[in-house]
């Protein structure tokens, strides 16, 4: 069994609500997650000294922890570094590698970059890290734990007025429902939700669950979690996936059970790069 918290959209920066980041590391020390997964953005404005904060923050943890990018990782308003060197503050003030994997003998997690200088609203997925992962995910066992982890949502979120996702989602999905994956993981919008890849991508696949935390420690939170914070506690074993969405209680000053969902895990079904189409995905998106 593993045992994930996913945290996202934390925002150092005048948005952060420090009372909530030190709840989140309280209650990780009290439920002893096997990994804490953050989905990105991780400040406001992608200023040294909002990293610094953030560095510090994970620090916290003393379980292992996984994080990439979100767009408000890269610089809105330095335009010369936001164009020659977008992740350049991120790099050197929280994390070389913008695309971390965590493994051990029972799960594999696979960070994905989706922030790219704000060309891309929604975000993107790049074809040539796709065929990375895609290698990554054939070469792992089939009792592993698969999940993937990126900023930017793959599927529609509910209640937003909107059908736009990042760009490549179709392909990505496509791979992972095709490859084993037990779940994705993203942020971004600020609200959480919770669908299965065949909702949207229909294909007479096993689904994908996906898990979109809205904002744990910030006061951007939107529609319906106005105000409101969230994160997620996730357990993976043999045969399910059990997630429940915890919400911030000021009355109570800690993150309860909002909802709970339980998945059967998906059934392994051998896959062949070939029969994707992988060959095409070389182009660097
Ligand atoms: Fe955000
Ligand atoms: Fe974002």
């Amino acid at each position: 069994m593993r045992r994930l918290l996913h945290i996202s959209d934390v925002h150092f920066g005048p948005p952060h609500r420090s009372r909530l980041s030190d709840a989140v590391v309280a209650m990780a020390e009290e439920r002893g997650p096997d990994l804490v997964v953050i989905s990105g953005d991780l400040t406001q404005r992608a200023k040294p000294g909002q990293f610094r904060e953030a560095r510090a923050f994970v620090n916290r943890f003393t379980a292992p922890t996984i994080t990439v990018p979100g767009n408000h990782d890269v610089p809105l308003w330095r335009v010369w570094e936001r164009v020659l060197n977008p992740f350049g503050a991120y790099r050197s003030h929280f994390a070389e590698n913008l695309e971390p994997v965590f493994r051990d003998e029972e799960m594999l997690v696979v960070g994905i970059n989706t922030a790219y200088n704000w060309t891309f609203i929604e975000g993107q997925i790049t074809l040539s890290r796709l065929t990375d992962v895609a290698e990554l995910l054939a070469a792992t066992p089939e009792r592993v734990f698969k999940v993937v982890v990126a900023h930017h949502h793959l599927v529609p979120p509910p209640r937003f007025g909107t059908q736009r996702v990042l760009r490549n989602a179709f392909e990505a999905v496509d791979l992972f429902s095709s490859a084993g994956v037990d779940l994705i993981l993203s942020g971004h919008k600020h609200q959480s939700f919770i669908a299965n890849s065949e909702e949207f991508y229909p294909k007479g696949r096993p689904p994908v669950v996906i898990v979109h935390s809205g904002t744990t420690t910030s006061d951007r939170g939107r529609g319906s979690e106005k105000d409101k914070n969230t994160c997620s506690w996730i357990e993976l074993d043999s045969e399910l996936i059990r997630v429940s969405v915890l919400r911030w209680e000021d009355t109570l000053d800690r993150f309860t059970e909002h909802s709970r969902h339980v998945y059967p895990r998906q059934e392994l079904v051998p896959y062949s790069l070939e029969g994707l189409g992988l060959g095409a995905f070389d182009s660097g998106g």
